[in-house]
């Protein structure tokens, strides 16, 4: 059983501490923030035994505090985006935070990923609770959260996602880690090998929303359906890929029921990091937007310094029908988990 210590990271600017909760298994340590629930550091070994910490992220609170990046942190109500920022249930307008191009990415503001949740430690479990008030960021109902962490002795990872509202609304849940298997600030992912459980993808238009169309991988740069270096076809003239300047998409996960998402692998280390999940989709992002950000112990995270492989519901599924729903009746219990398993090849 892996242990849990709890230590302190950093004081926000409002001063309030932040924790930093550490787990270790003798072989993986993992810490998390109770500052947007963040994965903040992996320590996992390569080939020849050395430790590498192979998440971004920041040194102290300011960083998690000022980011637009979305290292390690908890996006919640709603992960990805919302077209126009609104939505209709029951046949009610909600108009929320148009943060991006108008629409709204990782839900504008109000956004879990900058608040300090509750913590409680039980064995070996971090407990991370909020609360979130009826029309917080625009979002109908109060709404109750938990997500839990857990190491395991075969070096997973578990997220399990929790929550309950008093009123009919919505909620996709994520964790935006960027992962780099030579370790975070190591240059590009461009070589890592990536396999996707997907036989089709999402297709965006130029401000990285659904059209509805979900276009077979087969024969396209998308098809991970086996591996392939991630730099292998990022840069073709491909009219889905150029919309957005290179991976930035939702994949339609193959299968129901917890199974294998993905799985990334880099040769030379050895390192290899396979992500499980029960929901229908992942948004693979190769970190095309990263510009050069301080991040910890001097780290710089230029372009595509570190990808993100963000378990979810389909971006803007409140307003396509035909995408699996992430609507929750009032007093239904919402549950997700993720798994992240970190392994090594020689
Ligand atoms: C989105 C990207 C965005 C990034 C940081 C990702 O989840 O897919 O488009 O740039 O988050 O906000």
């Amino acid at each position: 059983m892996a242990t849990l210590t709890v230590h302190k990271f950093s004081k926000t600017k409002s001063g309030e501490i932040v924790r930093l909760f550490r787990f270790e298994n003798g072989t993986v340590s993992v810490d998390v923030l109770n500052l947007g629930a963040a994965v903040a550091a992996v320590r996992t070994p390569d080939k020849s035994g050395k430790l590498a910490d192979i998440c971004l992220g920041y040194s102290d609170a300011a960083g998690y505090e000022k980011q637009d990046c979305y290292f390690g942190v908890v996006v919640g109500r709603y992960a990805n985006r919302i077209r126009g920022g609104r939505f209709q249930l029951n046949g009610q307008v909600y108009q929320l935070d148009q943060n991006d191009h108008g629409n709204c990415l990782h839900s504008g503001a109000a956004g879990f990923d900058k608040r300090l949740w509750d913590w409680e430690t039980e064995g070996d479990t971090l407990i991370l609770r909020l609360e979130s008030p009826n029309g917080e960021g625009g979002f109908p109902g109060d709404l109750r959260v938990e997500v839990r962490y857990r190491l395991t002795d075969e070096n997973e990872l578990i997220i399990d996602y929790r929550g309950v509202c008093d009123q009919d609304s919505i909620l996709n849940l994520t964790n935006h880690s960027y992962f780099n298997l030579n370790g975070h600030g190591k240059g590009d992912i461009l070589r890592h090998q990536l396999r996707i459980n997907a036989s089709r993808f999402t297709r965006v238009d130029a401000e990285a929303i659904p059209t509805g169309e979900l276009p077979l991988v087969e024969g396209t740069p998308f098809d991970f359906r086996e591996f392939h270096p991630v730099g292998e076809r990022i840069g073709q003239e491909d009219a889905d890929l150029q919309a957005v300047g290179g991976y930035d998409h939702n994949f339609a996960l193959d299968g129901e029921g917890l199974r294998e998402a993905a799985c990334l692998k880099e040769s030379y280390t050895g390192r290899k990091l396979t992500v499980y999940t029960d929901l229908p989709g992942i948004q693979v992002y190769a970190g095309n937007m990263l510009k050069g950000e301080s991040g910890k112990s001097g780290a710089r995270y230029g372009k595509r310094s570190g990808i993100a492989l963000e378990t979810q519901y389909f971006p803007d599924s409140p307003n396509r029908p035909e995408f699996p729903s992430c609507v929750k009746k009032a007093g239904e219990i919402y549950e997700s988990r993720t798994v992240y398993r970190f392994d090594v090849e020689t």
